[in-house]
């Protein structure tokens, strides 16, 4: 498969850890219990997947960047990892639940993602999850697309998709989820130092970038930067316009 972004797991620990940190309020949703078995959907270096570890759950995690799971492997030797696409998962009625934080924006094959969860979850088992929901990050995709616009006609595809509640929760209950909670809710979300804005274009959204010549990656970067200067850096810094998705579901 396509990699969305090309992850850089040094790049995401040093720099992008408010993500799992961020995720950590998921976790006492989710609520592990000691021997549950538990699946960590687009894991990236596993922060998360070891707290669910440490309350007890057996957990697996899956990504599909090698760096990441690489990078996963190495932090937490002790638990399992698995590379591979989540849309392409083959795990049949084995988990107690399915764990998301982060990831499922990324994953634009949402149908087949999604029954991919439903497949793998034991029947009564859970999806609990947070992903980028309608309206994130807006004005971040409005200076990509309006400087990227300059530069050449047509804008690169978007790689990610930030469904709405409506749009999610009838995804979910098309491949036999039961939808039990969806929140979407607004989260500015502090970027570390004057160059938080551009260590998030390079982490998240270089694809933009790389559809213009090499030459003029960097000018258009830094011509995105100043265009979000006047909405998105404050006093206290760069904030991301963040715009979260929240879901509790079961397969009944
Ligand atoms: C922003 S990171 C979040 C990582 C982790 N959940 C956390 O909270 O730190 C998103 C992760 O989703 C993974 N991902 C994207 N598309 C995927 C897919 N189709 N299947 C599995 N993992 C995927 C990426 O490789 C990346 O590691």
């Amino acid at each position: 498969m396509v990699q969305a972004t090309n992850w850089d797991p040094e790049l995401y620990e040093a720099r992008h850890s408010f993500v799992w940190q961020f995720g950590q309020d998921l976790l006492d949703l989710l609520n592990p219990k000691p021997g549950e078995r538990v699946l960590d959907l687009g894991c990236g270096p596993g922060n998360l997947t070891q707290r669910i570890a440490d309350r007890g759950a057996h957990v697996v995690g899956l990504d599909s960047s090698a760096a990441m799971i690489g990078q996963a492997r190495q932090n937490y030797p002790r638990l399992q990892f698995v590379l591979g696409d989540a849309a392409a998962m083959k795990f049949d009625g084995e988990f107690d639940a399915v764990f998301s934080n982060a990831a499922l924006h990324w994953m634009l094959d949402a149908r087949a993602v999604a029954g991919a969860i439903g497949r793998a979850l034991k029947k009564n088992g859970r999806l609990v999850a947070e992903l980028g929901g309608k309206g994130n990050i807006e004005h971040i995709e409005r200076a990509l697309e309006s400087v990227l616009a300059r530069y050449i006609g047509e804008l690169p595809l978007r790689r990610t998709f930030f469904p709405s509640i409506g749009a999610y929760t009838a995804l979910l209950e098309e491949q036999g989820l039961e939808v039990r909670m969806a929140q979407l809710f607004d989260r500015p979300t502090k970027l570390e130092g004057e160059k938080g804005m551009e260590n998030w274009l390079r982490q998240f959204s270089w694809y933009y970038f790389e559809a213009l010549p090499n030459r003029e990656r960097e000018a258009a970067l830094r011509e995105v930067i100043e265009e979000l200067r006047p909405a998105l850096l404050g006093e206290g810094g760069w904030l991301a316009d963040y715009r979260r998705l929240r879901i509790v579901a079961a397969r009944v």
